[in-house]
């Protein structure tokens, strides 16, 4: 047990951190090395967090040509998988020379649930509900002006009967439009007004008798299942504008192929689970570039995945009256204002590379990065597999791995040309290059 910890200078914390190191030297200077340069700089990093030693590493890149309604974007995605930025690349390329994509957000409400328990009537409360909302709207007036000149704020409250699931238990239900931001502290801060206001209600009110004037708060909290706040992201064109595939498809054997495997991920959770891991592929490298919650987004996508009660792919595939579709959609909750977004250097220079775009215009473009990933995943798939030219992309890795100098390096991806990609492999050709 240490005590006090947070407490520590940075430099203390590395001290103490060392000590779990065969070689504590060479863990502080590993630590070090990787301290942003520019002392600012680096103080804003340490304060995003507690306990910061240093900073952790995801290679920044960009995938061009994402013509998403007619615009094109450099989309930028940060992503430690070496083949993710070259799928959503080539895909957008594809799909850039067939009308590209089609995105629009369904809707951007949110939710919040202040959650208590009361054993009175419910009746009685239902009748005071309309003069109690009237107080939650009265006195979160100071957190919401704001956010109304913006165009948002509080949509409704209800509240809802929950003793099904808890003796006494009750919800206060409220959806909320956070315009640009995505707006956790602006939920949260109006849903613990709500519930101070529900108490003080409830507690004063000459109507509620005795042990009914006791209300008792759980939490307030935002949900992150957010399955209104979606966007939807689409590519059609005619089947033959396909064109022929790497293994030698026509578009008629592709498309065929192509519909049995979205077939299977709607309908079998293995091959589902990994058909919606290759679309948050996409997502969250461009939800992480942008600063925003790719935990929160993970989270909705997933529960709404399995909303039905079993957990389906998130694409639906279409082919009516010769057009090939095929579409993701998807709920998340994203800002370009507020937060991380408009704080960490990187995801201003992300965003502002997407033309600052505004929080529904980047929930289209990550949408379309998951479809794009998707799509090239499960082309690959069908046609040519995915180990040759994942191997390929893996093969620095490896190299790396291996301490391969410049030279070398550059012999060995000349060489797996024409070769087969392995870990021994490589092993192989660099012994032989080393002798
Ligand atoms: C790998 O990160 C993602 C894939 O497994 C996705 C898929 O199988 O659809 C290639």
């Amino acid at each position: 047990m240490i005590s006090g910890f947070s407490k520590l200078s940075k430099e203390d914390k590395i001290k103490f951190v060392s000590t779990y190191f065969t070689d504590p030297g060479k863990a502080v200077s590993i630590l070090k090395s990787f301290w942003h340069k520019d002392t600012e700089a680096q103080k804003l990093l340490d304060e995003f967090s507690e306990n910061t030693l240093s900073n952790y590493f995801f290679p920044f890149g960009v995938a061009p040509n994402f013509l998403i309604n007619d615009r094109f974007y450099l989309v930028p995605m940060v992503i430690e998988e070496s083949s993710v930025i070259a799928a959503a690349s080539n895909a957008a390329k594809y799909w850039a020379s067939r009308g590209g994509f089609k995105a629009e957000v369904i809707s951007s409400v949110k939710v919040g649930q202040v959650h208590f328990i009361w054993n009175g009537d419910k009746n009685r409360l239902q009748r005071h509900f309309t003069e109690i909302k009237k107080t939650f709207y009265l006195n979160t007036e100071p957190i919401t002006a704001n956010m109304i000149k913006r165009g948002g704020g509080i949509l409704s409250i209800e509240l809802l009967d929950k003793k099904d699931l808890l003796e006494g238990y009750y919800q206060i239900f409220a959806r909320f439009e956070t315009v640009d931001s995505m707006g956790a502290n602006f939920i949260n801060s109006c849903l613990e007004e709500f519930a101070t206001s529900l108490k003080d209600y409830i507690r004063k009110e000459e109507d509620f008798q005795g042990s009914e004037k006791e209300c008792k708060v759980i939490m307030s909290i935002l949900s992150n299942y957010t399955p209104e706040c979606l966007v939807r992201t689409y590519t059609d064109c005619p089947l033959a504008d396909l064109g022929m595939f790497d293994d030698g498809d026509t578009p008629e054997t592709f498309s065929w192929k192509f519909e049995r495997a979205i077939h299977i991920a709607r309908n079998d959770v293995y091959r589902a689970t990994t058909h919606n891991k290759g679309i948050f592929n996409g997502i969250d490298a461009v939800v992480l570039a942008t600063g925003n919650d790719f935990r929160a987004v993970e989270a909705v996508g997933h529960a709404y995945a399995a909303r039905d009660g079993n957990y389906r792919s998130l694409t639906h595939f279409s082919l009516e009256n010769g057009h090939f579709h095929y579409e993701l959609n998807v709920p998340m909750s994203l800002g370009t204002v507020g937060g991380l977004t408009s704080l960490h250097p990187m995801s201003k220079i992300s965003l502002e590379l997407l033309g600052n775009p505004s929080a529904k215009e980047l929930m289209m473009i990550a949408a379309t990065a998951g479809l794009a990933n998707n799509f090239g995943a499960v082309t690959t798939l069908v046609t040519k597999g995915i180990q040759r030219g994942h191997m390929k992309m893996h093969l620095l890795n490896i190299l790396n791995h291996f301490n391969a100098n410049e030279e070398e390096k550059i012999k060995a991806i000349d060489y797996f040309k024409q070769y087969k990609v392995s870990f021994n492999a490589v092993r192989e050709l660099l012994e032989n290059l080393r002798s």
